[in-house]
Order: structure tokens, then C-alpha cells, then sequence
């Protein structure tokens, strides 16, 4: 794969001429640097804010000024059913039906919501498999969880941790502690990408162990979600959950979403906790005492709509409906494998990538792990204009984001590398 390219401006904008996605950059807007667009590397953390998100606002600023409570039904896109306007984009994103998928809360919350009702110990069935070194908010949310349920985290979390002197989980390692916990384990809770190292765990293979067992399994999709082609019902999967600031470009804190397969979300007996939001729509406002649950992943809704808090979400959704995934993930595989190839150039830096070879393990984002020099390194590059992330203890992430990354971006990003002393 490395040597069919060339480290070199020109043949960087031959890519970019080649590339049928190269326009969609045009839609969004860049931070400054010096006057330039900086280049920013940094979707895997809060992806660009579409040019679209301000007048989407503005409309339904003036549509609240007009229509007040009339909105719910009169706004351009009534309020009423402002969520389900994502539904189909999110089904295509996370490989669903419709009703399997629902934008609601932010991710830990929901993250909590799905557990209480997927995360069901018994006395003998206790157990929940997670990755060691998870996000600390995911962490957090199963600690608690287990504790809730009066088990003791150390006993109850079964955490895998890489091979001795490996950076990354290797997947059949993951297949084969499920199978040593067996009958204990009542849930696989794992991140779809890992935060820091990039890695895509092989989520079909997880979920039919979970099941060999009797276990459930979910995922944390917060860097998977619009950076990997995902089958999440095909794959199986019990449920799922993902942020929309990241790949999905909908803007700080913006709405979260789910994924319920429909064996769960169309049984009336999954225990959820619930509010008016969540109920079957055509007696919800009868306001009668007993909930009856919608169907599907929407019954997990509690609160009516927070439109303004999902407006940004239509802007950057409107704009995934033009693309497949597909498209995204043949650009993402290319530009990466791009990154990674000038990154073996470079014979000045101390560092190794720690995120898998193997295309099919990784997304968009490579984990640099510094020997010396790190946090050095990421002031030169931030004082040239490059926007990438840095996290302790010595790595640099950086992530081309297919939808408006360049080539040419990143032989940039190379060239500011290479001229570091
Ligand atoms: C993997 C993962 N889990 C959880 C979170 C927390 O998300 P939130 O603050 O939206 O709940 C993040 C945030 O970046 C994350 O990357």
C-alpha cells in the first residue's frame, strides 16, 4: 500500500483533483490561523461547524418569535417531531432501521439509560466486560452502575488489558475472556474505537461471543459513529450509544443518540425508565396514569425534543445524507493510509503510531506515542497552525476527517513535522 505514494505537494493535490468528496470542504468552516484556514486535525475530539448551522438557528429563532407555542406544530419543522427528522440519517450511519435509532440526551446519560436497562445482574450473572483505560466517563458510568446494583466494582468489572508490551487489545484475546467468564458475564460494555490508541474492535465478533455466553452487548460509538461503516443490526448488537461532536459535526454538547435492536425496543417488557416522551404517540398527550411504550429506540426518550440543541445536528446530518458511508470510508481509508506512509518519512521525531496496521482495526484517527519531545512536538505543530490533540501521557492524536480533509492538509501537517528541531 506505502509505495504507490509520494511524499510531495504536487502529487498531494493529484489525490485531492481525484478525490469526489475534496468539494464537500466548502460547507464548513475552518478556524483561523495567521489569516489561513488552520489545519485541524482535531475531528475525532469536535468536528467543524457547517456553514448551514447559523441560518438553520436563525430559522428556528424566528420561528419561535412568530409561532411561540404554535411551533410544536406550525414551525418549519415542527417541533413535535423534531427528532424524528434524524432518524433515517442515523439508521444509514449506524447500519439500523429507523426505529432502532433515536437522538436524545448526551452520551454518558444515555449511556446510564441503556445500562439500566441492559446491564440486568443476578446473583450468579454479575459480570460486565469493558476495555481497560475506556474513556473515564464510560468508566465512571459502569462503577457506578455496578455499585447501584450492590456489586463491588473490583469483583463485578472484568477490564482487558493489551499483552505485555502491546499498546492495543488483540481481538481474539477479547473473543476468548468472554468465553473464560462465561456463564458470570451479563453484559459486554466496550468502546466501537478507542479513544487513545484508534482502535476498532472487531464489534460482530465481540457481539456473538457476548451471545455464545448469554451475555448482552453494547457499545460506546462516540468515535466510531460517523468515522467506520457500522452493522449494527446486522451485527447483532443489543445496543449502542454515540456523542454528535465528533465525526457527526453537530457542535459542543450536541445531542446524543442511541441504538435499541428491535428484539429489545419493540418488547414492551425491557425495562427502561421513562417519561411522556417515551410513550406510544397517540395516547401520550391523554396524560393517563400507566406508560405504554412507543416502539423501538424512541420509548427510551423521556423529555420532548431540545430543538435548539439539535438544530446543528440537522445542518451536519443534512449534509451526511449526501454521502454514504461507504464513500466516507474509501476516502478515510486512503487519506490515512496517506498520513501514515509521510509519518514513515519523517526521520527527525521520536515516536511510534500505536494505533493498528490493519486498516480494517482502525478509523480515521493515529495515536503518535512519543518517546521525548512530545508535548514539544504539539506546541510546534499548534504554533504553525496545525490543530491535533494531545493527551497524557505523551500522545499526539490526529485525525483526517474524510468529509473535509485534504491530501493536501495533510502532506502539510508533514512538512511542518519535518521542519521540527
Ligand atoms: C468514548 C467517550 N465516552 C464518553 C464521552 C463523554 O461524552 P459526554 O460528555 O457527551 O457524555 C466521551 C467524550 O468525548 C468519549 O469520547
Amino acid at each position: 500500500m506505502q509505495q504507490q505514494f509520494e511524499a510531495s505537494l504536487d502529487y498531494a493535490r493529484t489525490l485531492d483533483d481525484a478525490d469526489i468528496l475534496h468539494s464537500f470542504r466548502e460547507r464548513f468552516y475552518f478556524p483561523q490561523h495567521r489569516g489561513k484556514n488552520a489545519l485541524y486535525f482535531c475531528g475525532n475530539s469536535l468536528g467543524l461547524q457547517p456553514r448551514s448551522t447559523s441560518w438553520l438557528f436563525q430559522r428556528e429563532l424566528d420561528d419561535w418569535a412568530n409561532l411561540g407555542v404554535e411551533g410544536h406544530f406550525n414551525a418549519t419543522n415542527p417541533w413535535m417531531y423534531y427528532h424524528k427528522q434524524f432518524s433515517a440519517s442515523l439508521s444509514k450511519i449506524v447500519g439500523a432501521s429507523e426505529s432502532e435509532v433515536v437522538a436524545m440526551n448526551t452520551l454518558t446519560v444515555n449511556l446510564h439509560l441503556l445500562l439500566i436497562s441492559f446491564y440486568r445482574p443476578t446473583a450468579q450473572r454479575y459480570k460486565i466486560i469493558m476495555e481497560a483505560g475506556a474513556f473515564p466517563s464510560d468508566q465512571y458510568a459502569i462503577e457506578t452502575q455496578v455499585k447501584m446494583h450492590g456489586f463491588d466494582p473490583s469483583d463485578a468489572i472484568i477490564e482487558l488489558t493489551p499483552k505485555p508490551g502491546a499498546h492495543t487489545l488483540d481481538d481474539q484475546d477479547i473473543i476468548d475472556a468472554i468465553k473464560d467468564a462465561g456463564d458470570k458475564v451479563a453484559c459486554v460494555m466496550m468502546g466501537g474505537v478507542n479513544y487513545y490508541t484508534g482502535q476498532w474492535y472487531d464489534l460482530k465478533a465481540i457481539t456473538e461471543a457476548a451471545h455464545a455466553v448469554g451475555a448482552l452487548c453494547g457499545f460506546d460509538l462516540a468515535h466510531a459513529v460517523g468515522n467506520v461503516p457500522l452493522q449494527l443490526h446486522e451485527w447483532d448488537v443489543d445496543f449502542a450509544c454515540w456523542c454528535s461532536y465528533k465525526y457527526l459535526n453537530s457542535g459542543p454538547g450536541g445531542v446524543g443518540g442511541v441504538y435499541v435492536h428491535e428484539r429489545h425496543g419493540n418488547n414492551p417488557e425491557t425495562p427502561r425508565l421513562a417519561g411522556w416522551w417515551g410513550n406510544d404517540e397517540s395516547t401520550r398527550f391523554q396524560m393517563r396514569k400507566g406508560f405504554v411504550p412507543a416502539k423501538g429506540a424512541a420509548s427510551w426518550q423521556m423529555s420532548n425534543a431540545p430543538v435548539f440543541n439539535m438544530v446543528a445536528h440537522k445542518a451536519s446530518l443534512d449534509i451526511f445524507d449526501k454521502v454514504s458511508m461507504k464513500q466516507l470510508r474509501a476516502k478515510s481509508l486512503q487519506l490515512t493510509a496517506y498520513l501514515e506512509y509521510l509519518l514513515s518519512q519523517l526521520d527527525n521525531l521520536d515516536f511510534e503510531i500505536i494505533t493498528p496496521k490493519e486498516p480494517h482495526r482502525r478509523g480515521a484517527q493515529l495515536s503518535l506515542l512519543f518517546g521525548k519531545d512530545g508535548k514539544a512536538v504539539f506546541d510546534h505543530l499548534s504554533r504553525n497552525g496545525v490543530i491535533a490533540d494531545w493527551r497524557e501521557p505523551n500522545v499526539i492524536r490526529v485525525a483526517p476527517v474524510p468529509m473535509y480533509n485534504s491530501y493536501e492538509d495533510v502532506y502539510k501537517l508533514y512538512e511542518i513535522l519535518k521542519n521540527y528541531k
